[in-house]
């Protein structure tokens, strides 16, 4: 392999990697706006120059392949005085915000400020201003804090497939905004706020909700389709905050989708069933374990049951339902159910050409690795339903029949059920899920449950010893 030499240490590289990457892989930091490895470099920030042996200039370590043998300074005397100057340029029009800008604490522009810049600056004159801009239910933009690296628009080109934002002006005028001022269009908006490396873009949901250093994040998968992104979900007092992308080249690349970005708000829906509840008279009352799962028992007791598990449930408990429901229910059938219109996983195709699929939950194809075969019409004979359900399945319509729920319910879905046991959702719980690949990940339990929402297990331990 070739090497290549920086700040005095010999690093092998892989022929095609830029210097940034290079540096990185020796445990030296570049610092850079511009460059992000998931789209086009075009070396406009200049943060990242650096000093290269019998080369007059600096060279941009972003647009830059090393060579065997080439020698880079990233800490010499020019090195540092031009990350000051780039510094310097960058906060001419930035404003002094980061008090009440939500990218603080995890800011390209004030980590690089703090580690590169200056303490002073030369500039008199005074900063341009704008109001901020909405762009849509995502997105929120403060020009203020834009330091024109193009990341967002080149995200809209190369990785939306949208072109949506551009730049407009010029020199100090120059303003990023979308054409002709329209609300964004792609799927995947959310994406713009965590590329941008200052508060200029932010997510509508998140802004001013909370410290980012207050913030605990779980990594896990998000459930919001069979792709399977990977995703961090950051919470502080089990109340989740906000989904973020977590890298994987091989699933997601450095994205998720905007449905699957804001899927977790129904965890804190306030509708949703959060204590055990039976049918009494007409509606639905709030009651204690013991009394729910005896009315349950008794709801199924001595009919011909069908099983519907949603395919928002995790392998282990698809498999716990199985041995379950042949014992419980002798003669029962199990389905899994989902998403309208698609009973397996040949039904399950790309909705576009970036990673959204048309099922919308996480382990349509671990469950039918378990053997349940898709809904489609209750089975002749069927006098009572269970359905157990993670959180996002949708469940199909059952009339004229008692039907029971075990799992993640909102009180407006259940109103003609006879009882509902209250579960833990994707949030609340580990185990696995298997993707449209068959890849198999895991997802982590990120907060706690409500109180009264018990693991599938326990419910169903409950339910055979009451
Ligand atoms: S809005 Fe953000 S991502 Fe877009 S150019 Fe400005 S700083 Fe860069
Ligand atoms: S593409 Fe699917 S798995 Fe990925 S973030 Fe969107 S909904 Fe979630
Ligand atoms: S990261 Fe290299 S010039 Fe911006």
């Amino acid at each position: 392999m070739p090497k290549c030499i920086i700040d005095g240490k010999e690093v092998e590289f892989t022929p095609g990697q830029n210097l940034i990457e290079v540096a990185r892989t020796a445990g030296v930091e570049i610092p850079y706006f511009c460059y992000h490895p998931g789209m086009s470099v075009v070396a406009q920030c200049r943060m990242c120059a650096v000093e290269v042996e019998k080369m007059p200039k600096l060279q941009t370590a972003c647009s830059m392949a090393p060579t065997d043998g080439m020698v880079v300074k990233t800490k010499s005397e020019k090195t540092l005085k031009n990350q000051k100057a780039v510094m310097e340029f960058l906060l001419v029009n930035h404003p002094l915000d980061c008090p009440v800008c939500d990218q603080s604490g995890e800011c390209d522009l004030q980590d690089h400020s703090f580690k590169h810049g200056d303490a002073y600056m030369r500039t008199t004159e005074d900063r341009r201003t704008y109001i901020d801009l909405d762009m849509g239910p995502v997105i929120q933009k403060n020009m203020n804090r834009c330091i024109h690296c193009t990341r967002c628009i080149r995200f809209g080109d190369e990785i939306a497939g949208i072109h949506e934002m551009v730049a407009v002006k010029r020199g100090n005028n120059t303003e990023i905004t979308t054409i002709d001022g329209k609300q964004l269009q792609t799927q995947y908006a959310g994406n713009y706020a965590d590329i941008c490396p200052t508060g200029s873009l932010t997510i509508k949901d998140f802004r001013f909700k909370k410290r980012v250093w207050f913030l605990k994040k779980t990594p896990t998968v998000c459930e919001g389709c069979s792709r399977g992104c990977n995703i961090e979900l950051h919470q502080d007092a089990d109340v989740i905050y906000r989904t973020v992308p977590r890298t994987n080249m091989e699933v997601n690349k450095y994205w998720i989708c905007d449905e699957g970005r804001f899927n977790y708000q129904y965890v804190h829906d306030a509708d949703r069933v959060i204590t055990p509840a039976v049918r009494t008279g007409g509606t639905l009352e709030m009651s204690i374990w013991k009394e729910a799962v005896t009315a349950a028992r008794e709801t199924l007791k001595g009919k011909k049951v069908a099983v519907l598990v949603g395919s928002d449930l995790t392998q282990e408990e698809g498999k716990l339902l199985l041995d379950f429901s042949s014992k419980q229910w002798a003669g029962s059938q199990a389905f899994h159910f989902g998403t309208p219109g698609i009973t397996s996983a040949a039904q399950d195709t790309p909705e576009d050409k970036i990673l959204r699929r048309t099922s919308k939950t996480s382990n349509l194809q671990g469950l039918e690795k378990l053997g349940y075969k898709g809904f489609t019409s209750l089975p002749h004979g069927v006098e009572a339903v269970v359905v157990f359900r993670g959180g996002r399945a949708v469940v199909p319509e059952v009339k004229g029949i008692p039907v029971v729920g075990v799992g993640v319910f909102n009180r407006k879905d259940t109103e003609n059920y006879a009882a509902v046991l209250p579960g833990q959702s994707f949030a609340e719980k580990d185990g696995t899920v298997v993707n449209f690949e068959g890849r198999e990940q895991k997802i982590k339990r990120a907060i706690r449950a409500p109180r009264e929402c018990k693991g599938l297990s326990e419910v169903l331990m409950m339910w055979s010893n009451l």
